[in-house]
């Protein structure tokens, strides 16, 4: 039996999307790979006191899970799960530099149809519109190739730059999530948004941004 669901095709997978221009520069969307890991790791060490606070706690240490030794095992993990269809994991790229990454996860198809989105953007290129660029991007990819009816993203209530993500991408919020997640150490609260296929149509996301000035066609 096919995970996928529809005889061995993993819909939406493998693909690149954009790219879309925003303040920030060039934003376009690819699968990782394995050359992406001193990029990554550079972001990601460069990065900790900006991104810890909104990440799964996990045993081993920053340094240790973000080294560029842990980068071949997060993209082996991220692609196997990509090829069994429970995943679409891409690179952010702005102006074809590694710059975060967006990743849906948990896909479960059949009646549900349905994932969850997560993401990061490094601080150097942050509050330039990235996010919500690659959000709006992988919101039209899954609905469209990708075959999914809804998506889902969870976010803690003191996370302003991720709500206000949400918010200019038109995700609705749906409740509160209490002590859902174990980030930064601690089980925390978390907003639960979504958005199903009908609430982009008939323009889609993209469209829908470019037509309210977030971004623009490159
Ligand atoms: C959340 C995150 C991905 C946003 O990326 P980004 O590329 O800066 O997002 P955008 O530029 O598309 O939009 C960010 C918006 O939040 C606003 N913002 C940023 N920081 C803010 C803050 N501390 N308080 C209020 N608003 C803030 C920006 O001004 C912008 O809004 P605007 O366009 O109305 O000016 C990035 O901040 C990040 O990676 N944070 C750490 C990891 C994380 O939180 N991931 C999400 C977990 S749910």
């Amino acid at each position: 039996m096919s995970l996928a669901g529809d005889g061995g095709r993993h819909p939406g997978w493998p693909a690149r999307l954009g790219p879309l221009r925003v303040d920030a520069g060039l934003v376009a969307l690819r699968p990782p790979k394995l050359f992406d890991a001193s990029a990554w790791s550079r972001a990601r060490l460069r990065d900790r006191a900006y991104l810890e606070d909104w990440e799964p706690t996990a045993t081993e240490g920053w340094h240790e899970r973000n080294a560029p030794m842990a980068w071949p095992q997060q993209w082996s993990s991220l692609r196997a799960l990509a090829r069994r269809g429970q995943a679409l994991p891409f690179v952010i790229t702005v102006d074809g530099v590694l710059a975060g990454q967006i990743t849906v996860g948990n896909i479960v198809r059949g009646s549900l149809r349905s994932a969850w989105v997560g993401y990061w953007v490094a601080a150097d290129r942050a509050r330039g519109g990235v996010a919500t660029a690659a959000l709006a991007l992988v919101v039209d990819h899954c609905f469209g190739d990708g075959g999914l009816h809804r998506l889902e993203a969870t976010v803690r209530p003191e996370n302003r730059a991720s709500l206000r993500v949400l918010a200019k991408a038109g995700f609705r919020e749906e409740g509160l999530f209490v002590r859902y997640l174990d980030v930064a150490g601690d089980w925390r609260d978390h907003l639960c948004f979504a958005m199903t296929a009908e609430e982009t149509s008939p323009e889609g996301l993209v469209r829908r941004l470019v037509a309210q000035g977030y971004a623009r066609t490159a």
